[in-house]
């Protein structure tokens, strides 16, 4: 018998906090860490990198890369002078506080620099993951008029610069074939390895990333630098992370997971943090487990269900000894895989819930407390849950209703760029209760235990898709006529972007037809967001007013397949 409750593993975990049983716990206890408490100067950039080589580290490894063909180390001085030669090229080309600097890296310490220089003049920063295609790219600079970017030549091939006016100069980390690009790292050698910080406001942006909803383009969610308080405590608690961590998140920087839990949160906590640069392989994952000897891991369910369906004779050829905590985030963290741990890797894998505008984890199974298999766990420290029915009343325990937290906290989004109803619309009852668009109940303990979306969002492999740019895009290729996305479950990728549509008058579907209309897709927005199936209809379900696709149609339609 399995059971049902895992304890904690002493030995294992190393809280090191002062507050994490305190219930008089405020988060203004966390301010006292930061240098800003005594100085009044705030920057993300400085409490990153400067303050460590200010107490003493500047020897210790700050960044260590790994790829098929490179290894690279920067210690916290190297990287405190590379960011600010980079910066000082950005300043040099009219770069200021409150600018947006888009970086469109693959996953390398150069997208840290990056990242960090434009932080560093007091630029908003915005990373692009790495697959997205150019209408992905071009989307989200023209929505927020971005001047600036920071990519290389391979890249390049996906920003399509006529479409993208407001573009002012291209910094490339490789050679610069036209009269707006800079090559970034050539002029940098010749920069000053110092640098005058831009001293910004708490509340001054940091960063935007484009998130998807279930209607509309994705919206650029805003994020200030007083997000840093709740980044780094979490990394106390939730990552229980400590000076000689060595400490590996998988998600690029593209995603809020890479840029909170893969930059800024390692880094405030001083830890070696550690960069995978390729793509997802089982042997190249326990590969970096183990050459970096990472003791605190952060990833994802479908990677581990991957890891899992490679099985224990792979994972047995890698020492993982050094391993000592895993975390997981983005979707549904199923019990299999937590057991999957637990027996293969003798460690229980920790469920985290956050969202991007949440800006930071706020629901975690705590490496102090006991985990229940299929619970996200219990609200951090200084964070209260509900559960709300349709009328903003908080429901009993295991009612299932709106998952609601307590407003406010110090990680909470600064602004919807540009979109206030959109910021409203995140507290339909009022300002007491910020409502997350998850479904939830609560047990008796308190455990939160997610049950779906109440939106059509769909998640595929923790990534977020809006169905409504994917209804778009198969629209716009001559053979679609209407399409209806959904996602639909899947053992592995927790669900797979399926669409429904009907066909222009002369086409007649087969394989070849479907393959060319998910490429249509994955050429112009991103792999993730192609259909991994089409299905043709006669006719798709609408709305008889105003003649909408119905989503929850199409879903019960794919349900009664499957059990059928
Ligand atoms: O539905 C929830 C799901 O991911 C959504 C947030 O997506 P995104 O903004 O892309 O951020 C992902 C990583 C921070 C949530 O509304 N989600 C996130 N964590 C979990 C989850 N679903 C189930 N279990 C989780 N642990």
């Amino acid at each position: 018998m399995r059971k049902t409750v895992l304890d904690p593993q002493p030995g294992s975990y190393n809280i090191q906090n002062e507050w994490i049983e305190d219930e008089a716990f405020e988060w203004e206890d966390v301010h006292r860490h930061f240098s800003w408490y005594e100085t009044g100067k705030v920057n993300m950039a400085y409490e990153c990198v400067d303050r460590h080589v200010e107490d003493g580290k500047g020897d210790k490894i700050a960044l260590t890369y790994f790829s098929d063909e490179e290894r690279l180390t920067y210690t916290f001085s190297e990287l405190q002078q590379e960011i600010n030669q980079w910066a000082n090229v950005l300043k040099r080309h009219g770069v200021k506080k409150g600018d947006f600097v888009f970086v469109f890296l693959p996953k390398h310490p150069q997208g840290y620099i990056a990242m960090f220089a434009a932080i560093k003049v007091g630029a908003i920063v915005g990373p692009l993951f790495e697959a997205f295609m150019e209408e992905a790219v071009k989307d989200r600079i023209n929505d927020c008029e971005g001047q600036y970017l920071i990519t290389n030549q391979t890249f390049m091939e996906r920003v399509h610069q006529k479409e993208i006016p407001s573009l002012r100069y291209i910094f490339t980390t490789d050679e610069a074939k036209a009269d707006n690009e800079i090559p970034i790292v050539k002029e940098a050698e010749q920069e000053e390895v110092t640098v005058d910080v831009e001293w910004v406001d708490l509340d001054d942006g940091l960063n935007i990333h484009y998130t998807s909803g279930s209607t509309g383009k994705p919206k650029g969610i805003i994020h200030a630098h007083r997000n840093m308080i709740q980044q780094y405590q979490t990394g106390r608690w939730v990552l229980d992370l400590k000076d000689d961590d060595v400490y590996w998140c998988t998600a690029h920087p593209g995603w809020v997971t890479g840029t909170v839990y893969g930059v800024f949160a390692p880094l405030l906590n001083g830890v070696t943090t550690v960069i995978h640069g390729g793509r997802f392989s089982a042997e190249a994952w326990y590969d970096v487990l183990e050459t970096a000897q990472v003791s605190v891991w952060y990833s994802a369910p479908t990677a581990f269900r991957m890891l899992k369906a490679k099985g224990e004779d792979l994972q047995n050829r890698y020492d993982l000894s050094a391993l000592r905590h895993i975390l997981s985030v983005g979707e549904p963290l199923n019990p299999e895989v937590i057991y999957w741990g637990y027996e293969s890797l003798g460690l229980r894998i920790h469920d985290t819930w956050w969202m991007t505008e949440t800006g930071a984890q706020l629901i975690a199974n705590l490496p102090t407390r006991p985990i229940k298999p299929g619970s996200m766990g219990r609200p951090i420290p200084g964070i209260e849950v509900a559960v709300l029915d349709e009328d903003g009343e908080k429901l009993p325990p295991y009612e299932t209703g709106h998952l609601a937290i307590k407003h406010s906290w110090p990680s909470i989004m600064k602004e919807v760029w540009k979109n206030p109803e959109k910021y409203q619309s995140y507290f339909p009852y009022g300002e007491e209760w910020y409502i997350a668009g998850d479904l939830a109940y609560l047990d008796e303990d308190g455990y939160v235990f997610f049950q779906g979306r109440s939106d059509d969002m769909i998640n595929s492999s923790g990534e977020r898709i809006g169905p409504f740019e994917v209804e778009s895009k198969l629209i716009e290729h001559p053979a679609v006529q209407e399409a209806g996305v959904i996602g639909k479950p899947d053992q592995v990728r927790g669900e797979i972007v399926k669409a429904f549509i009907t066909l222009g008058d002369g086409y007649s579907f087969n394989d070849e037809l479907q393959e060319e209309i998910r490429l249509f897709v994955k050429g112009k927005l991103a792999a993730h967001a192609a259909p991994r199936e089409i299905e043709v209809l006669d006719e798709l379900p609408k709305t008889q007013i105003s003649g909408k696709v119905l989503r929850r149609e199409l879903k019960k339609r794919e349900s009664a397949a499957i059990t059928s």
